[in-house]
């Protein structure tokens, strides 16, 4: 079995959770290390002990490395395209961290230069290594629930504005939906084999945001801290959709999935100002049906999630690159919520509901049913 050499791009907050991560793999070598402030890329080598490894402020040095296999792409969100993009035509293999772009313009343009290189862009959704996660798309996909018609999903923290890049337009694309709806989003749509979107009629606004009664950068706030958005999908099915990052209430519900021979309902874990949206694991689950004495409901019974998500995620995208599996999260797959996002932007601007557009040629995971 053969060794690997990776670098990582970005030596901030998560970049670190990385290379804890890559450490605990025997296989994995950390040659390089790349940050685009000075000094940054060294200070990150020293405070993990990565003894031999190789420090840049240009990415693109880095890039350079012919023994390179892979990079972990750690930057902000406004650089995650021209940085993989780069990765890519080097021949290095991508883990990129979430959300895979600002625009949908341009994660189409990073899958379609993934096809031409060959190359694997996997995008760093850790709540998916949750056993819960894989228990709940089981029921779902075992047909128990029968055929989905309804799903509503998203969540709502009473205070939990973050500020800097995240709430600059042109840096972060979109506020709320995008920061913690992707979590939602992708825990459906990986739910559901990935249907295809159709419209969406959105609703958004930033009344907390630009009010400096509750944000300190108020004159800043250029994004949205609150969504709804109904998106209807291919297989007779919609889905609610609804985020906020600051509100008057403790939860804005559940996620539910409603089918022709069952219903479940879903619950992040969490308590405080800061949860209520999903970004980990799964804190209940129950069943709802009917047999011939009458209706059934009923808590499932969870599985054990005493595993470190982020570990799991790393582990899997290097032993891909080993052992020359294909991305574990690929970017088709996340290129569907950068189009409702796209679109629920569009359609809250424009007042109205709005067409998604998938390119054709992008092949979609298979679907529900
Ligand atoms: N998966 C998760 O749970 C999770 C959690 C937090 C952040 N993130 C994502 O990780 C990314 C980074 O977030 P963070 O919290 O580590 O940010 P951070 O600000 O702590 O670190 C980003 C680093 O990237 C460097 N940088 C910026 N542009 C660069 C470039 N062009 N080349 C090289 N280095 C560059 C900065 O100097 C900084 O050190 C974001 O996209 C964020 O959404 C994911």
């Amino acid at each position: 079995m053969r060794n690997i050499k990776v670098g990582i791009i970005g030596g901030g907050g998560i970049a670190g959770a990385h290379a804890k991560a890559y450490r605990k793999l025997p296989f994995v070598n950390i040659i390089a290390v790349a940050d685009i402030t000075p000094g940054r890329a060294e200070e990150f080598a020293e405070k993990y002990n990565l003894k031999e490894t190789q420090a840049f402020t240009d990415y693109k040095e880095l890039l350079k490395i012919s023994e390179l296999d892979a990079v972990s792409i750690c930057t902000p969100n406004v650089s995650h395209h021209q940085i993989s993009i780069d990765a890519l035509r080097a021949g290095k293999q991508v883990l990129l961290e979430k959300p895979m772009s600002v625009t949908l313009a341009e994660a189409i343009d990073m899958v379609n230069v993934s096809k031409q290189t060959g190359g694997m862009l996997s995008i760093g959704f850790q709540p998916r290594y949750d056993p819960n996660m894989k228990l709940l798309k089981d029921i779902v996909s075992s047909g128990e629930l029968g055929q989905i018609y309804y799903v509503e999903t998203g969540g709502g923290r009473r205070r939990g504005m973050p500020g800097g890049t995240f709430i600059n337009k042109k840096l972060a694309g979109a506020g709320a939906m995008a920061d913690v709806g992707c979590y939602s989003l992708d825990l459906v749509l990986n739910t559901l084999n990935h249907p295809r979107p159709l419209t969406v009629s959105a609703f958004t606004t930033n009344h907390f945001g630009t009010n400096k009664r509750y944000h300190p950068e108020a004159d800043k706030f250029e994004v949205e801290d609150f969504g709804v958005a109904m998106i209807r999908f291919e297989n007779e099915m919609v889905l609610q959709f609804k985020i906020s990052w600051a509100m008057h209430m403790d939860t804005l519900g559940p996620t539910m999935f409603l089918g022709t021979d069952g219903g479940l309902k879903v619950t992040p874990q969490g308590i405080g100002p800061w949860s209520g949206v999903w970004q980990g694991k799964v804190g209940s689950m129950q069943l709802f049906q009917d047999d011939n004495m009458g209706h059934l409901s009923r808590d499932v019974l969870l599985k054990d999630d005493d595993i470190n998500l982020f570990d799991e995620k790393v582990r899997d995208f290097a032993e891909a690159v080993r052992d020359g599996r294909p991305a574990p999260i690929p970017g088709e797959e996340i290129l569907i919520q950068q189009a409702i996002i796209d679109g629920v932007l569009r359609s809250s601007q424009e007042r109205k509901e709005v067409s998604i557009e998938l390119p054709h040629h992008i092949s979609l995971p298979s679907k529900q049913g």
